[in-house]
This record gives structure tokens, C-alpha cells and sequence, in this order.
């Protein structure tokens, strides 16, 4: 039985990794990324169920099941309740809590499974793969908890970051002391890992210490860039419980999460033009102005009136939406717009840059919860090569991403950032509430373009005002 036992949890093991890496690849496209997502929390019911039913050690079935469900229970309605709640501009913040929740589990199953090392007996000899797969499980989840706490508080307004060439100083200290505590800890080979347990508890403060200080320094709106570099973390911590407890499932999920994590942070990074460490110093982490080109021209604005007959009498319309338009909630008016655009021969797209808004995704979602068909997103590189076949492009509380700075001003700290290509569009209108900058905090030779029209105002007002013209056009 205990043979068939282990047979069988193996193969479950198995069945939820392939249902996690399907999940995933459906969690891709809009259209599928619901049913990936259940797909994939499915695989991991699997596994749970598989371990209570299956898991054996030293042919004893797993104990404290009532406890388990219980603590399952609680979590399930208490992240039920909070994912229900949440509002949609409060996604990075909820997404920043979760991994730190995930993090936290990683470095409590090390500190408790490291007076277990080498069996019950009370000379037990410390393996080093062992030892090192539980110090480097507890250091990393910490500092990911740790982390995401902080950059959690960030999001939400309540903590401010704190800037200081120090702060770097302090960090690399930390680091050498982890280092330094951790091979001590190791090179202990024949002895009671129970006695070791205060250098554990050491060891876990100062990582926790090093994750707030890590994190302290960089830019609020660098947030989504750190919070999938922790989100890496969280999964290389959970790869290392797999490797301890020898768990596949485990082993896959945490290799999925680490990995999806590092390859999010590069295409981030890649979209903004700059390197990690770029970022982790926080180089214009939004507050830093950058030196960009002298503007030249004048700002001309347009009239509703004006606007609603150029829109309602054109061919070919690119919506640009950008973080204004999450910002001012305009996503369903916006989908109104395009609605009443489509329904009078107009031809609507609308352009994503990669990087627009605050968080990866952050317009596809935005749009999608306003019922936009998927089918008219396309991506950046899809629609730049027809932009100057476009006759109006419409950029909606969008900057950086549309600023030809990007591509002809080499002093710009955002050149050799793709963007979108609206300047070649036969004309432009721009929608913000005045001339704010953008995250890069530079300024945009597009406002100052011959082809471009502001419309000054919110958002959410301003193409409520225009949906009102076009209605009685
Ligand atoms: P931004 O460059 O940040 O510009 C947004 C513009 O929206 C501002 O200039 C602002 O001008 C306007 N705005 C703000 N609230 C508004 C409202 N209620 N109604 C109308 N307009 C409003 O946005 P973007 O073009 O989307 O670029 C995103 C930036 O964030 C990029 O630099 C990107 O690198 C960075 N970033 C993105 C991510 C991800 S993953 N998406 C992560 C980190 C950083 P006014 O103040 O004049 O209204």
C-alpha cells in the first residue's frame, strides 16, 4: 500500500506541474487567462489533496488534517473576500501583499524544518544541500516579505521612500553579514541543528531588515518593476522547499513563479529602456527631472465641437490610452466612445504600449473590464507601422509612451524606449488635465507638434463632454 501510495502521489505531483505550465500559458491571452487561472489553482487543490491522502513518513499518514483545512479555509475566504473588494488601481498593491504572504510561508517552513535536519537523532549531522536549500529558502523569502510589505505600503501612500547614498552602504553590509552567517551555519557539520537555531533566528532578522532597506530607496512609481523582481524571489524560495522536502509540484511551481518573475522584471526593464540596477538605485524613479531637448512651438488646444466632427468624420482612429486614463476611471467611457465611433463606420484600434500605466498589463485590463473586444488592442509594434495611414490618433492621459523624445533626443533618459508612433499620425489629439509631466518627468515635443490639438481637462469629463457632441452630430 505504502508503495502504491507513493505511485500514486508521484503521478499527482506530475498532473498538477502540467496543469500549473498549461495554466500559465493560458494565463497569456485575455480570452483564456480565467480559465488558466483555474486551471492552475485546480493543480495546486490536486496536490494538496494528493499529499493529505498519499504522504507517508516513516509509514505514518499526515497529521493535524483538521488544523491544515482549517488554516486552508481561513486563507481561501480571507483572499476570496479581499480579491472580491479590491478595486481594480489597487491590483499592484493586492498582487505586492500576496507574494509577500508567499514569501513569509517560504522562511517559516525553513526555520521549522531546520531542527529536523538528519533525522530525530540528537547528533544528527547537518547535510550542506540540505542546510544551504533551507538558509537560502529563509533568507530569500524574507527579504521578499519583507519587501513587499514595504513596497505594499508604498503603493497605498503610507510609507514615502527614503532616499539616501547610505542607504546602499547599509545594504551591502547587510548582504556581507548574511553571507558570513550563513557559511558559519554550514561549515557546523556534525552537530545538534537544534543548538544552532539562535543563529537562524539572527540570520532571519537581519534578512528581514535587509528586505526594508532594500526596498526603502527606490521610486514609487518603480514599484511594479521591484514587485516582479520579488515575485522572482518568492518562487526561487519555493523551488528551494521543493528541493527540500524532494516535492515535484512544489519544485515546478516555485521554478514557474522565479522564472515568469525574472523574465517580467527583463521585459520591463527592456520596455523603459534601462537596467535593473537602473531601477534598483532608482535613477528617475518619477521624481528626478531628466534633461530633454528644448521644446519648441506653441500648444494649440481644440474645441469639443471640433473634436467630435474630426472623430465622427474620420476613417481610421488609434486610441493611445496611458496611466491618466486608469487614473480618471475613463475606461468605460472611452469604450462608449469607441462604441459610438464603430457604429458610425469608424474605424477603432486602439495601441498598447507595453509599458503604459503603472503595472504590465495594466490597459488590457483596464480595457477588458470596460468590455473592450479583444480584437481591437493591438500592441505597439502591430500598429506602428500603419500610424501615418491613421487619421486622428487619440491619446488619452498617456506621456512617456508617446514621446518622440524617446527616438531622436540621445540626452533624453528616456531614449531607445520604443513608443508609439503617434506623432506620424495625420492628426493628434491629446487628452490630460494640463501640462503635467509624465513618470519620466520630462517634457513631450509631441504637445508642441503643428498636427496636435489638447483637450484640457479629466479624462472621465472630457470624453463624457465629447460622447455628448458626437451624440447630437
Ligand atoms: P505617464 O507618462 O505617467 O503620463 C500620464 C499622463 O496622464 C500625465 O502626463 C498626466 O498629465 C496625465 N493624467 C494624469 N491623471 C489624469 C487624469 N485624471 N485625466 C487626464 N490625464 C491625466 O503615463 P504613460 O504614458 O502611460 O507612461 C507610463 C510610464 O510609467 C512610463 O514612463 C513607464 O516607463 C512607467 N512605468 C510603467 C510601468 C508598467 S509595468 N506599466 C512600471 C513602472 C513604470 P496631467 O497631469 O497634465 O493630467
Amino acid at each position: 500500500m505504502n508503495f502504491i501510495g507513493t505511485y500514486i502521489l508521484e503521478i499527482s505531483y506530475i498532473i498538477a506541474s502540467v496543469l500549473f505550465i498549461f495554466g500559465l500559458k493560458m494565463l497569456s491571452h485575455p480570452l483564456t487567462a480565467r480559465r488558466g487561472n483555474l486551471l492552475a489553482a485546480f493543480g495546486m487543490t490536486f496536490a494538496i489533496v494528493a499529499t493529505i491522502l498519499w504522504h507517508r513518513h516513516n509509514n505514518e499518514r499526515i497529521h493535524n488534517v483538521g488544523y491544515i483545512l482549517t488554516a486552508i479555509m481561513a486563507g481561501l475566504v480571507v483572499g476570496w473576500l479581499i480579491a472580491v473588494k479590491v478595486k481594480m488601481t489597487a491590483m499592484p498593491q493586492l498582487v505586492s501583499f500576496f507574494n509577500g504572504m508567499g514569501g513569509a510561508c517560504a522562511a517559516l517552513i525553513s526555520l521549522m524544518e531546520f531542527p529536523h535536519l538528519g533525522g530525530e537523532s540528537h547528533l544528527a549531522i547537518m547535510f550542506h544541500g540540505e542546510v544551504l536549500a533551507i538558509i537560502l529558502a529563509m533568507v530569500i523569502g524574507s527579504v521578499s516579505f519583507a519587501g513587499s510589505m514595504i513596497a505594499f505600503g508604498k503603493l497605498d501612500g503610507w510609507i514615502k521612500d527614503w532616499k539616501s547614498p547610505v542607504i546602499r552602504v547599509i545594504n551591502i553590509c547587510f548582504l556581507l553579514i548574511i553571507i558570513a552567517l550563513a557559511t558559519y551555519i554550514m561549515s557546523r557539520g556534525e552537530v545538534d541543528p537544534r543548538g544552532e537555531m539562535i543563529w537562524m533566528y539572527i540570520l532571519i532578522g537581519i534578512a528581514l531588515v535587509y528586505g526594508v532597506f532594500f526596498v526603502m530607496p527606490i521610486g514609487g512609481a518603480d514599484m511594479p518593476v521591484v514587485i516582479s523582481l520579488l515575485n522572482s524571489f518568492t518562487g526561487v524560495a519555493a523551488a528551494m522547499g521543493g528541493f527540500l522536502y524532494n516535492n515535484q509540484a512544489m519544485l515546478t511551481g516555485g521554478i514557474l513563479v522565479g522564472s515568469a518573475g525574472t523574465i517580467l522584471t527583463i521585459l520591463m526593464c527592456k520596455a523603459m529602456n534601462r537596467s535593473l540596477g537602473n531601477v534598483i538605485l532608482g535613477a528617475f524613479g518619477g521624481s528626478v527631472a531628466g534633461s530633454a531637448m528644448e521644446v519648441a512651438g506653441n500648444i494649440k488646444e481644440i474645441t469639443l465641437s471640433d473634436a467630435s466632427v474630426l472623430l465622427n468624420y474620420s476613417q481610421k482612429v488609434v486610441i493611445i490610452p496611458g496611466y491618466g486614463l486608469a487614473a480618471a476611471q475613463a475606461q468605460h467611457i472611452c469604450s462608449e466612445l469607441d462604441e459610438m465611433l464603430t457604429e458610425r463606420g469608424v474605424d477603432v484600434k486602439y495601441a498598447i504600449h507595453p509599458v503604459a500605466g503603472r503595472m504590465p498589463g495594466h490597459m488590457n485590463v483596464l480595457l477588458a473590464e470596460a468590455d473592450v473586444p479583444y480584437e481591437k488592442l493591438m500592441e505597439m509594434d502591430d500598429i506602428n507601422p500603419s500610424m501615418p495611414n491613421v487619421d486622428v490618433a487619440v491619446i488619452i492621459g498617456a506621456n512617456d509612451v508617446v514621446n518622440p523624445a524617446a527616438l531622436d533626443d540621445p540626452a533624453s533618459p528616456i531614449y531607445g524606449m520604443p513608443i508609439v508612433n503617434a506623432h506620424e499620425a495625420k492628426n493628434i489629439i491629446v487628452m490630460k488635465r494640463g501640462m503635467g509631466k509624465g513618470y519620466a518627468a520630462i517634457e513631450n515635443n509631441l504637445f508642441y507638434n503643428d498636427k496636435t490639438r489638447m483637450l484640457f481637462g479629466n479624462a472621465k469629463d472630457t470624453l463624457q463632454k465629447l460622447v455628448g457632441e458626437i451624440k447630437n452630430l
